[in-house]
């Protein structure tokens, strides 16, 4: 099984030599609606070479699902406009006609939905929604494609794979169904794989499980992957570098393993406080940051993060800070006063003794304890 002549011949004046298999810079995606423009992705920019994986992390409503969408161009509508660029193997993504995208979905590029109900049709048996869709992109006949989907079944670790075939989705479990939509998504085998918050509502073991299936996938296929999720714990040793996202913007980039030891921006530092010190704490959602993220029609002159950061100054509400690096050139961060400078210690000294609220949380979390992460 391989992917067709089809999308060899879209991507055919592509450069697959040097470039990175997915380059996408100053993303910007907003709908329109009666209340105004909601900027959902404001300005995105990052690479991913084959066989490496991303995490995109961030609260609900940060901009990681409008941006995964974006990239495939499954964000549908006439309300919609997405601009900047999205390269994939050297093809510019957001100028291809619906037809060229049909033939790169699912043969070069998938995506694992956020819901796996909604991504299944419920009226229609599993064995036929797993195979129609190997028969369109690979062209094989339909003992072929159930043989294969038998396969795939087997593959993501689903017992009684011949009989499951025959179920309808309701008769499956949350994991089922999510393994369902990961074999899916990997049926016609894809360079790269979107997997939008492949996890959730699952329990802890059943996470476990899909992660560890997701990553071994990767790892075989040489698929490069990109990671979306609410939960920092997720990405924590299973994503060769992270993306944070606020409000739309990334707010930090780095390797992972230098996130997790050495994070610079006040809303990573927000999200790693927020994973609770126990032992299922790499599994829980993000809920304790103080205030809430900002109203993506108006956001915040300056800073996005400036309402809810405990070091806000006068300078984050006039003056947007840009993705710079820092330390070693690959990490990058947007903030006046990084975490663990002496500005931003004095910053917060000054707002402690002017009572600002966001800063109870903060020295509780300091009062509590160390809040640095670790990678597990
Ligand atoms: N079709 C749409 N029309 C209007 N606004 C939208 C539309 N789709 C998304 N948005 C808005 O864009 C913003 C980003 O949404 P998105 O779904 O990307 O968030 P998210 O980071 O994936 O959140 P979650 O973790 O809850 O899935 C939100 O404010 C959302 O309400
Ligand atoms: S210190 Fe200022 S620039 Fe940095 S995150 Fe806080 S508000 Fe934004
Ligand atoms: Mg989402």
């Amino acid at each position: 099984m391989n992917t067709t002549v089809v999308s060899d011949a879209v991507v055919a004046d592509a450069n697959t030599s040097a470039s990175p298999l997915l380059v996408v810079e100053d993303l910007h995606t907003s709908f329109s609606i009666p209340r105004g423009e909601v900027k959902a992705v404001r300005g995105v920019s990052f690479e991913l070479e084959q066989g490496k994986t991303l995490g995109v992390v961030g609260e609900s409503g940060s901009g990681k699902t409008v941006l995964a969408r974006s990239i495939m161009r499954l964000n549908l509508g006439n309300n919609v406009t997405t601009t900047g660029s999205a390269k994939f193997r050297g093809l510019s993504i957001l100028d291809q006609p619906p037809k060229s995208m049909r033939q790169l979905w699912g043969n070069e590029m998938a995506m694992v939905f956020q819901d796996p109900m909604t991504a299944l049709n419920p009226l229609v048996k599993i064995g036929r929604q797993v195979t129609e869709h190997v028969r369109h992109h690979l062209g094989i006949s339909k003992k072929e494609a159930r043989s294969l989907a038998v396969d795939l079944l087997n593959e993501v670790r689903i017992p009684e794979p011949e009989s499951r075939l025959d179920s309808y989705p309701h008769e499956l479990s949350g994991g089922m169904r999510q393994r369902i939509c990961i074999a899916i998504a990997l049926a016609c085998e894809p360079t790269l794989l979107f997997a939008d918050e492949p996890t959730t509502a699952l329990d802890v073991t059943v996470q476990h499980q899909i992660l560890n299936l997701l990553n071994r996938e990767q790892e075989t296929r040489d698929m490069a992957m990109v990671l979306v999720t609410h939960d920092l714990g997720v990405v924590a040793g299973r994503t060769d570098e992270t993306m944070v996202m606020y409000a739309g913007n990334v707010v930090e980039k780095t390797s992972t393993h230098e996130l997790f030891n050495n994070m610079q921006h006040p809303y990573t530092e927000a999200l790693f406080r927020s994973i609770p010190k126990t032992s299922e704490r790499s599994h829980t959602r993000l809920t304790a940051i103080a205030g809430r993220p900002p109203d993506l029609i108006d956001p915040p002159t300056g800073c996005s993060f400036s309402p809810r950061c405990p070091y806000v100054q006068p300078k984050c509400r006039e003056e947007k800070p840009p993705l710079i690096p820092v330390n070693d050139g690959s990490h990058l961060s947007s903030c006046w006063f990084p975490v663990g400078t002496e500005e931003n210690k004095a910053a917060f000294r000054k707002n402690v003794a002017e009572g600002l609220p966001q800063t109870l949380v903060v020295e509780e979390a300091l009062a509590g304890g160390s809040s640095e992460g670790s990678e597990s």
